[in-house]
């Protein structure tokens, strides 16, 4: 098993999972998060701490269609262990949004840290 980051997480990047994974699981898009499957310990300390319920265990329903970009970008954006600026001023307006991936989600890595 691993966890994943949904399209909840696109345009939002609250940024607060980052802070508690004990294994830099974390990767990051232009504006979006992926977690890296090879690197995650399913130890679900980050779940509960995304203001966009954008993480999910990927024994989930609602994960299944996003255990793929998760995998696949791993490999391509930088590792981000961090807190720091990178969540959008406009965050919250696009939290709960429906359709964020269709009309949003960048391939662009982010910067890292
Ligand atoms: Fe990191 Fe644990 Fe979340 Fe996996 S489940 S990404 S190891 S905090
Ligand atoms: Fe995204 Fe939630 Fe983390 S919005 S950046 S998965 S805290």
């Amino acid at each position: 098993m691993t966890f994943v980051v949904t399209d909840a997480c696109i345009r939002c990047k609250f940024m607060d999972c980052v802070q508690v994974c004990p294994v830099e699981a974390f990767r990051e898009g232009e504006n979006m998060l992926v977690i890296d499957p090879n690197e995650c310990i399913d130890c679900n300390l980050c779940l509960p701490e995304c203001p966009a319920d954008a993480i999910l265990p990927d024994i989930e329903s609602g994960a299944t269609a996003w255990i793929e970009l998760n995998k696949t970008y791993a490999s391509q954006w930088p590792v981000v262990s961090r807190k720091l600026n990178q969540t959008p001023d406009d965050a919250e307006a696009f939290n709960g949004l429906a359709g964020k991936f269709e009309a949003y989600f960048s391939a662009e890595p982010g910067k890292g840290d």
